[in-house]
């Protein structure tokens, strides 16, 4: 099934998603649901609240779907480590049409649990280090417009405000 996805502006962006406690079909149908609905939305990560489920796992493929292999599942992530700098271009399927140079670490590491509730430590280089870090931050409220400047921000904001306006939101 493919969800909605939500856009900035709605509440659900903003508040703390609640951990992952039952590790059962249900979970394996959600993840399921929100492969399709990243897939659909050429995204290569989803989190949980982007589809209106405040919960706190996300979907990541940084191949677009190329390789089965890169699928990658996080339940109740969190970022253990990071190394040094990169800026590069970042959007956001909640953020249609608005992209921005972005500052996050060139490598992260992340601890979580998988789909069954084992406990998993990956490690990222690049774009999936900048996918672990922006789809941990959609379970903690936080839009990739936050790394920005205040002025970026703010443009960002009257801008879709006017979208908002004329039904193009
Ligand atoms: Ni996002």
């Amino acid at each position: 099934m493919i969800y909605p996805v939500v856009k900035y502006g709605n509440p659900v962006l903003d508040r703390p998603a609640e951990p992952v406690t039952q590790f059962d079909a249900e979970l394996e149908k959600l993840v399921a649901d929100m492969f399709e609905t990243m897939y659909a939305a050429h995204g290569v990560g989803l989190a949980g609240p982007q589809i209106g489920i405040s919960k706190r796992l996300c979907t990541i493929d940084i191949t677009s779907e190329q390789d089965p292999s890169a699928k990658i599942v996080l339940v109740n992530p969190v970022i253990i480590s990071t190394e040094s700098k990169q800026t590069e271009e970042e959007g956001c399927l909640s953020l249609p049409t608005f992209r921005a140079p972005t500052s996050r670490p060139l490598k992260a590491s992340v601890r979580a649990q998988d789909i069954h509730g084992q406990e998993i430590t990956l490690s990222g280089e690049g774009l999936l280090a900048r996918a672990f870090c922006h789809e941990v931050d959609h379970l903690n409220g936080t839009l990739f417009i936050h790394h920005l400047s205040v002025l970026k921000r703010d443009s960002i904001r009257r801008r879709v405000k006017k979208m908002v306006k004329a039904g193009e939101w």
